[in-house]
């Protein structure tokens, strides 16, 4: 579904992703972790075409995106096939974006409507069965000041899935919520991977990881460290990198989301990555 070859991306002369390589098949779900400013955002932005890569080459479902060859050479595409390239991914954001002046179902069928073109009896329809998906049927006349971080971050989930997206980017979905919100985020995306969305997610709830990505990619300094199956890398990491990240990350966790006493020491390399960690949230 998703094949990026060396893409490499720099602001102002400062390389940020400097090769990455990345396959993701039909179906699975790939979790990127990494240190702040190891250029997981950038890379979900270059997938989704809110940046151009500067090398490389990204293809969508044998699409690829932004350039088509003519007579042997790459030219870049009219705004409107990177536009059609760009509705078929879905964007999930740390912060959700909703239109303030929108009810939850008015967000949700805002792009079908305005950029599908789809009737709005449809669009509605549709709208009130991914908010029925997302727990939140009973919320749809809520404007987002009345509604939670959490149940705001499902209806960004939902807006994006109207559009029948063939792959779903998350970054940081549940990092701007109260921990206690963060699970029913995390359940609709384990629920929404259960169903067979491609999905690339960058995250720091490792045990959401390890439970529901098929791969991890441990990105830092704007290279992959090392990938591999998510119960695999998270359990037994094999670059100094990626076992101190896992530390630092699971040891916060521990802090703030399981009670005194209950965390064992050591953490990922003891195998206790299964333990703590975000019980309190995705764990259930
Ligand atoms: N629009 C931008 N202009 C300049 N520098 C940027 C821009 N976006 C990101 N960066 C820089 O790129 C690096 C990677 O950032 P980012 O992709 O946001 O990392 P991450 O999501 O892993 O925290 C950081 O050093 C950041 O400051
Ligand atoms: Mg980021």
């Amino acid at each position: 579904m998703v094949r990026a070859l060396n893409v490499s991306k720099h602001f102002h002369g400062v390389e940020v992703l400097k090769g990455i390589d990345l396959d993701v098949a039909p179906g699975e779900v790939v979790c990127l972790l990494g240190p702040s400013g190891s250029g997981k955002t950038t890379f979900l932005r270059c997938i989704n075409q809110l940046e151009t890569i500067d090398g490389g080459r990204i293809w969508v479902d044998d699409d690829l995106l932004g350039l088509e060859e003519k007579n042997g050479r790459l030219h870049r595409l009219h705004d409107k096939r990177i536009a059609k390239q760009r509705r078929e991914i879905g964007m999930v954001f740390q912060r959700f974006n909703l239109f303030p002046h929108k009810t939850a179902i008015a967000n949700v069928m805002e792009a079908p409507v305005q950029v599908r073109g789809v009737d709005k009896a449809t669009a509605r329809a549709e709208a009130m069965a991914l908010l029925e998906r997302v727990g939140l049927g009973e919320r749809s006349h809520h404007y987002p000041s009345q509604l939670s971080g959490g149940q705001q971050q499902r209806v960004a989930i939902a807006r994006a899935l109207a559009m029948k997206p063939k792959l779903m980017l998350f970054d940081e979905p549940t990092s701007a919520l109260d921990p206690e919100l963060v699970g029913e985020v995390l359940d609709v995306m384990r629920e929404l991977a259960d169903d067979g969305m491609t999905m690339i997610v960058v995250t720091h709830e490792i045990a959401f990881a390890r439970d529901v990505a098929d791969r991890v990619v441990f990105m830092d300094g704007g290279v992959e460290v090392e990938s591999g199956p998510a119960r695999e890398v998270i359990a037994n990491p094999q670059h100094e990198r990626t076992k101190s990240f896992l530390r630092r990350i699971l040891a916060e966790q521990n802090e703030s989301a399981v009670p005194q006493g209950e965390v064992a020491p050591g953490g990922v390399a003891s195998g206790t990555a299964q333990g703590g960690a975000a019980q309190g949230t995705a764990a259930e």
